[in-house]
């Protein structure tokens, strides 16, 4: 079986991450969404609220799941037998950040590939943090967003 990780700290989840899962879940057996409880960046949503979020936005597809993991992506990747790590690239500027996480990852285990998707251009000016800012702003992100993270969106703010 053909699984991939997709890891992230998806805080919250976008249609732009969205795109990516739908993508992929066409392209392997079966896509793990990992979402990373401690990664340098502080998160605003706890890792069970992410979570949460993200399998309710892909519950219409069969052959995705989704965890989180406190640890390097990679081991969790060779924990269930993974074939791929996959990674969204959006703007040059992900280009330099991408390449040295790749590279990292590269060292750990060079025998899981690591597969980019390049986000579709009506998604590539969405992040995480914009959506917290334009939301929190007034600004309706009901179009950039799966519903399940307007609604945790109006419970915090
Ligand atoms: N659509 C929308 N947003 C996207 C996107 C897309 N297609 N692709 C990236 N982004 C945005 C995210 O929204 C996020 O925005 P933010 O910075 O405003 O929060 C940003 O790009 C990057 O987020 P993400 O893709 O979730 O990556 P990350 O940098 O938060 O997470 C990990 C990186 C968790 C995958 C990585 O640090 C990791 O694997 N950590 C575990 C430890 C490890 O294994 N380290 C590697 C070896 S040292």
């Amino acid at each position: 079986m053909n699984i991939a990780v997709y890891p992230g700290s998806f805080d919250p989840i976008t249609n732009g991450h969205l795109d990516i899962i739908k993508r992929a879940s066409k392209l392997f057996d079966k896509i793990v969404v990992l979402v990373a409880i401690n990664n340098e960046k502080k998160s605003f949503f706890g890792a069970e609220e992410r979570v949460k979020m993200i399998r309710d936005s892909v519950k219409d597809i069969t052959n995705v799941e989704v965890e989180s993991f406190d640890g390097l992506t990679m081991r969790y990747a060779e924990k269930i037998g993974a074939k791929a790590l996959i990674r969204g690239l959006r703007v040059v500027s992900d280009f330099d950040y991408e390449w040295k996480l790749a590279a990292a990852n590269e060292f750990i285990n060079s025998d899981i590939e690591i597969v980019f998707f390049m986000a579709r251009h009506e998604t590539s000016f969405i992040s995480s943090s914009s959506i917290k800012e334009l939301y929190s702003n007034d600004i309706d992100i009901s179009s950039l967003v799966p519903i399940s993270v307007v609604e945790e969106l109006k419970k915090k703010i």
